[in-house]
């Protein structure tokens, strides 16, 4: 089907998607992707499996986000990304609801702060800011302009100083199910894997519901 007369619904990522979001980010930022800081961050750490979400183009992975858990200066923080979507389903508000619905999955879950690298223009539409220059370092290097945060409770940024870390899954996750690995290699872990898994405050068959008219509007 056409994307344009595609049904398209956001969704949480299951243990089986995994190589599909490894297509998908390997065609958007090829193979020099593993060198990048933030997948150098994320190597050390498994994404939260209640945060990670899919957009399904009539049952089709044709967008990721994933957030994974980390520390800047020992304060608790998350690490947006990779997001991705597929380019022949791009400009129709998919990236911004995957980015809505992570951000509304952490803050519900009690989370206070979103860090990423990515573009500034992108980003401020979900309510991303730069972090002030110095205040966070990445392990390797990153363009000062593209490191941004946004609060999920005010004033979460100003008690987030110093070198950001990976922190290990079993302390920082209430669950342990991973998502499905970059590479795929830590699927099939959970054991849940043939089954679906739902937030309890989501929609039947854990969706969040199709798209509306126009996403990109609700989180501008
Ligand atoms: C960036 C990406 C996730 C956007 O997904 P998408 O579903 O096309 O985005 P949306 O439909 O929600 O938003 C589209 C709008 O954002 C703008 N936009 C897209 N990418 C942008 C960027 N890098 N910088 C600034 N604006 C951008 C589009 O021009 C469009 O603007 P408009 O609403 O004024 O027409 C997607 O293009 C992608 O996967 N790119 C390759 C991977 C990537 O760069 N990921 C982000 C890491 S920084």
């Amino acid at each position: 089907m056409s994307p344009a007369a595609s049904v398209v619904t956001i969704e949480l990522e299951q243990p089986g998607h995994g190589p599909q979001i490894d297509a998908l980010a390997e065609a958007a930022f090829g193979p020099g992707r593993f060198a990048k800081t933030a997948y150098r961050l994320r190597r050390g750490t498994v994404p939260i499996p209640d945060l990670c979400f899919v957009a399904l183009a009539d049952g089709r992975l044709i967008g990721s986000v994933r957030l994974s858990p980390i520390t800047i200066g020992g304060t608790p923080a998350l690490l947006l990304g990779p997001l991705v979507v597929d380019p022949d389903y791009k400009n129709r508000g998919h990236g911004l609801a995957l980015l809505k619905a992570s951000i509304t999955a952490a803050r519900q879950a009690g989370h206070r702060l979103i860090i990423l690298v990515g573009d500034a223009p992108y980003y401020a539409r979900a309510g991303f800011r730069p972090i002030p220059r110095g205040q966070v370092r990445l392990p390797g290097p990153v363009d000062p302009d593209r490191l941004l945060a946004l609060e999920l409770v005010e004033g979460a940024l100003a008690g987030a100083t110093g070198m950001a870390r990976p922190a290990p899954a079993e302390a920082s996750t209430p669950l342990s199910i991973p998502c499905g690995g970059e590479r795929g290699e830590e699927q099939n872990q959970s054991g849940e894997s043939g089954q679906q898994r739902q937030r309890p405050d989501t929609a039947q068959n854990g969706r969040l519901g199709r798209l509306q008219p126009d996403p990109v509007a609700a989180v501008k």
